[in-house]
């Protein structure tokens, strides 16, 4: 049950650090991760797979209910796989982030992968990464978090993590396309990216990922849940 097992949602725009910072989080608390952005890289990546349009919204909620994945660490490498084939990079493109942008917008897909995000919320605890976990998925999270920061930076960031993962992408292009994914998110008639009412926004722009780490640590703390980290 989501109200007794401890949940920390992490909602934000991309490129504001939710990634880095929940999986850091995670291991800190040694909690479950949710990336619930990855189960919608991975339908749109099953809609190209198997040729269905992406805005085929009855196919697409088919394909959502019935993904066949799998999150194994292999020599503590975490991989993904579709259907049993290692999808870890394909879906991390910006090309994927646009496609998964689109089939999120359809509300039978958010419908379809509702179950199997709250599934993920296990003893001892959970750190959900999106755009709707404090909102829609975790709406009795314990703590709701809302990280910000600047298109400009995000851009940055984003580049920067590309780069690392050997993928070739222009800085330019990265920040019309934040721009348009962040705009999408937002407008969208279902879940739009909001922070909840009950959520701590954090503007990152100036901040090192171990002063974010630490704010929350804090923040858990504050409502008894970081004894002993
Ligand atoms: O976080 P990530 O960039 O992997 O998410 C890809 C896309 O999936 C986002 O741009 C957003 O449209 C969608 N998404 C969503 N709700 C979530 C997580 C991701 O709509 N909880």
């Amino acid at each position: 049950m989501t109200e007794q097992v401890p949940v920390l949602t992490i909602d934000g725009p991309g490129g504001a650090g939710k990634g880095t910072i929940s999986g850091l989080m995670a291991d800190r608390l040694n909690w479950h991760l949710l990336d619930s952005g990855a189960l919608y890289r991975l339908t749109a990546q099953a809609a190209v797979r198997h040729q269905v349009a992406l805005d085929d919204e009855a196919a697409l909620a088919e394909l959502a209910q019935t993904l066949d994945v799998a999150f194994p660490v292999d020599n503590g490498q975490p991989r993904t796989l579709l259907e049993g084939d290692d999808v870890s990079r394909v879906i991390r493109t910006e090309q994927a982030g646009e496609r998964a942008s689109q089939v999120a917008s359809l509300p039978a897909v958010r419908q379809a992968l509702l179950q199997r995000q709250r599934d993920f919320c296990q003893a001892p605890g959970l750190v959900a990464d999106g755009r709707d976990m404090g909102t829609v998925v975790f709406p009795d999270a314990t703590l709701k978090i809302f990280l910000t920061a600047s298109a400009d930076e995000r851009a940055r960031r984003r580049y920067q993590q590309l780069q690392e993962a050997g993928v070739d992408a222009s800085l330019s292009s990265l920040l019309k396309e934040i721009q348009a994914r962040d705009a999408r998110d937002s407008q969208r008639a279902v879940a739009p990216l909001k922070p909840a009412d009950d959520a701590v926004t954090l503007d990152t722009t100036r901040l090192s990922i171990p002063e974010v780490v630490d704010r929350l640590t804090e923040l858990l703390a504050q409502r008894g849940l970081a004894d002993g980290i």
